[in-house]
């Protein structure tokens, strides 16, 4: 059976991955950031998953604006990068996991999500920049560690789905995972955000109590983020705030209770507060988690003294 093993939260600022491209990691400016995702990649290494998801949105890269899915699941064998206008970054194609990605699409969509199957797609920063903060910079002659399940959400065009209606997808996605045969140790990613408004009257707005609030509820108390309305994001994360959705498909897709494994928070990158978080399922079977548990030897040995005393009266 396949399993996720854990989700990780991490803000997608394109300027993360110019600097990346362009040989600018060690100025101090990005020192800051890129230093917050050394444990991560670390962690990485360590937890080497099968397979991830990666909960993204596409920027009018692969999809322009005459077709707007509300959710896209990538079901290709690989992904290209897309070109934003300066050419597509230099980073590896993506590969794929169309079995994975197909049994996903059947499960979720007889469970009643209308997701959109994407057969061909191109992938922007916010899929790659992300990947390039957890698995590190990747020649783009060679291949990412492990295999990637992309998920376009759309929060670029009004209206984007309900922070409850992402929640809900990550759990169909977690039941559609744990339905898969092959033994598989999934992670997945939910992308965006933190706080950030690039245009208008209001651009460079940054909210770090909201975004901290944001990671707390997160780890702790994921029904209370749930129900924000799409206006709370926007007054208080800023116009493309709303990006922060998608970390609730992420959410969704874990356990109730979960260990916090890592969290970084800095501001600015950019326009952007970049926030990180890595939440990991507890081993089945382990305290706070809803596997069942076997009963404990009192219980078992109570349990077979009953039966026994029932054998010995029909008897
Ligand atoms: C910027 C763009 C993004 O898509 C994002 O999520 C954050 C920042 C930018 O243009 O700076
Ligand atoms: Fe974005």
């Amino acid at each position: 059976m396949a399993r996720i093993i854990a989700g990780i939260g991490s803000s997608h600022v394109p300027a993360i991955g110019a600097a990346i491209d362009n040989g600018k990691t060690e100025e101090p400016y990005w020192k800051r950031v890129f230093s917050g995702f050394e444990k991560s990649q670390e962690w990485m290494r360590e937890t080497k998953p099968d397979v991830a998801i990666v909960v993204y949105n596409d920027h009018a890269s692969a999809f322009s604006v005459d077709i707007i899915p509300t959710f896209a699941l990538g079901c290709a064998a690989e992904f290209p990068p897309a070109d934003e206008g300066w050419g597509p970054r230099p980073v590896p194609v993506v590969q794929g996991h169309p079995a994975l990605a197909s049994h996903i699409a059947q499960s979720v969509i007889l469970d009643e999500f209308d997701l959109t199957i994407c057969n061909k797609m191109e992938v922007d920063h916010g899929m790659t920049v992300p990947m390039n903060l957890l698995f590190g910079q990747i020649d783009k002659n060679s291949h990412w560690p492990c295999p990637v399940i992309p998920l376009a959400v759309n929060v670029v065009m009004y209206p984007p789905p309900t922070g409850h209606r992402c929640f809900m997808l990550g759990r169909a996605i977690r039941k559609a995972v744990e339905s898969f045969p092959d033994d598989l140790r999934v992670v997945i990613f939910g992308t965006g955000g933190l706080s950030h408004q690039i245009s208008g009257p209001r651009a460079g707005l940054i909210n770090s109590k909201w975004d901290k609030a944001f990671l707390d509820n997160l780890s702790k108390d994921p029904q209370k983020l749930v129900k924000i309305p799409h206006v709370d994001y926007m007054r208080e994360a800023g116009a493309e705030g709303i990006e922060m959705v998608m970390w609730l498909i992420m959410r969704g897709a874990l356990d109730d209770k979960v260990d916090e494994v890592y969290r970084f928070y800095t501001v600015p990158a950019s326009n952007t507060a970049v926030g990180h978080i890595i939440l990991a399922n507890r081993p089945r079977g382990a305290k706070g988690s809803k596997a069942p548990r076997k009963p404990k030897p009192a219980a078992r040995h109570k349990r077979a003294a009953a039966r026994a005393k029932v054998e010995r009266i029909r008897s």
